[in-house]
């Protein structure tokens, strides 16, 4: 699914600032070469790249990766509630964005506000694993009724969030420092988009847009990582709606297989001001011809819905695919895109997620940016911030106040 961009023109921007910024000769091309088409012609402009390559490299990644979403639906505000909430620094609104008419088509979005800040604020939009009530204690979080995998640490029980479950996540979430840096934040319960386990395509968005299955679904056949992407451009649309918040200005964010959901969805709706991706991993920002910690096979094997079939095909087959991970990175550029690693997360393959941002800097630097600003994998707790940023922190797979640190400050420098 590819968006109509009607903001071309910032887009464009820094290629008139570029003047000189040229391909380093100390960078290494990764593998598919990001600036040679599939039929070996090389791409030497930027006009190149958007018309031609760009357009190529995402149909790649829909045909034989996260497979192809429908076109976007009309979407509707429903049941909006606006309070005042945390101490009175936040305003917060809910509603649902209602897709189509089926019962269940539809999703609660949950939205803080700065109060003292001037609007339309930019803000971070960012699925959540265990519903909106988990990302802070604040009574007034409407409770999801949804699918919710049961969890000890969390408290779900019956496949069903409950009030034990208020603030469990609230780690990943500073709400209250977000908003204190002048940052909205926008968050939506994933599994209120499509429930995450193999139920053959049958719940969640699947189920309502997909045409009835008579017989088996095309390979290219859009998997739960598109459909999660395809709810965060909904969500968007509902942001345009609204005054308050200042929908040019989003930066789409996802931890692990969320992680790996912002850059598809960064990627394809060039409306996502900025894209960050933590701890992504195999599918996500990791380069899969490094075929380190989680592997193609291993991701399709343990999580058969996530992808389209087509791209069991490359299962031990890395070598063959016409596409790789830094791709996925260079799809966003210009627009900054942030990638972080944890130390102890070998899983998800730091040095591999490193390679692909560095991967994707010829085409920022086509483009008329500065790239990222390193050759080598930075030291851990070491960022570095140009139109790509990238860090390695101490520590395990998580999402943590350290991470956000670098992200409001990557805002601060791309969006202020
Ligand atoms: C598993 C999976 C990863 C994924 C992670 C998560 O570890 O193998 O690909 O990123 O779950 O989403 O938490």
């Amino acid at each position: 699914m590819s968006q109509p961009n009607p903001r071309a023109a910032w887009l464009l921007m820094p290629l008139l600032m570029s003047a000189c910024v040229t391909p380093r000769p100390d960078v290494p091309r990764l593998p598919p070469d990001p600036l040679i088409a599939a039929d070996g012609s090389m791409i030497k402009t930027a006009e190149q790249w958007r018309q031609s390559r760009r357009p190529e490299i995402l149909e790649q990644f829909r045909r034989h990766m996260y497979g192809r979403s429908p076109e976007p639906t009309e979407v509707r505000i429903e049941e909006m509630s606006e309070s005042l909430a945390l101490d009175g620094k936040a305003q917060r609104k809910q509603w649902r964005v209602r897709y189509d008419d089926a019962e269940h088509a539809f999703f609660e979005v949950l939205m803080y506000l700065p109060v003292n800040a001037s609007k339309p604020v930019p803000a971070f939009l960012g699925l959540n694993f265990f519903g909106n009530q988990s990302i802070h204690s604040d009574p007034g979080i409407r409770m999801p009724t949804t699918w919710m995998r049961n969890d000890k640490k969390i408290g779900v029980t019956n496949d069903r969030a409950n009030e034990s479950t208020r603030g469990k996540r609230a780690s990943r979430w500073p709400v209250e420092k977000i908003l204190a840096r002048g940052y909205g934040l926008v968050t939506v319960y994933y599994g209120d988009i499509d429930p995450d386990f193999d139920d053959g395509f049958i719940n969640g968005v699947h189920g309502v847009l997909d045409p009835p299955l008579a017989g088996k679904r095309a390979t290219d056949a859009w998997g739960s990582i598109a459909a999660w992407a395809w709810g965060l451009s909904r969500v968007l649309d509902t942001l345009e709606m609204d005054a308050d918040v200042d929908a040019e200005h989003i930066a789409v964010l996802g931890h692990s297989r969320l992680g790996k959901t912002s850059l598809w969805a960064g990627a394809q709706d060039e409306r996502f001001a900025m894209v960050i991706s933590n701890d992504s991993g195999c599918g996500g920002a990791a380069y899969s011809r490094r075929r380190s910690g989680e592997t193609i096979k291993v991701i399709n094997r343990v999580f058969p819905h996530w992808f389209c079939t087509a791209f069991r095909a490359f299962d031990d087959r890395e070598d063959q695919l016409p596409i790789d991970q830094h791709l996925l990175i260079a799809a966003i550029a210009p627009r900054p895109a942030y990638i972080a690693s944890a130390a102890k997360d070998s899983w998800a393959d730091p040095e591999g997620e490193f390679l692909s941002t560095l991967g994707a800097d010829p085409v920022y630097r086509l483009l008329g940016t500065d790239g990222l600003p390193a050759t080598k994998m930075p030291p851990v707790d070491q960022p570095v911030h140009g139109q790509l940023g990238y860090h390695v922190r101490a520590g395990k797979h998580d999402l943590t106040w350290q991470d956000w640190q670098q992200y409001l400050t990557f805002a601060d420098r791309h969006f202020r």
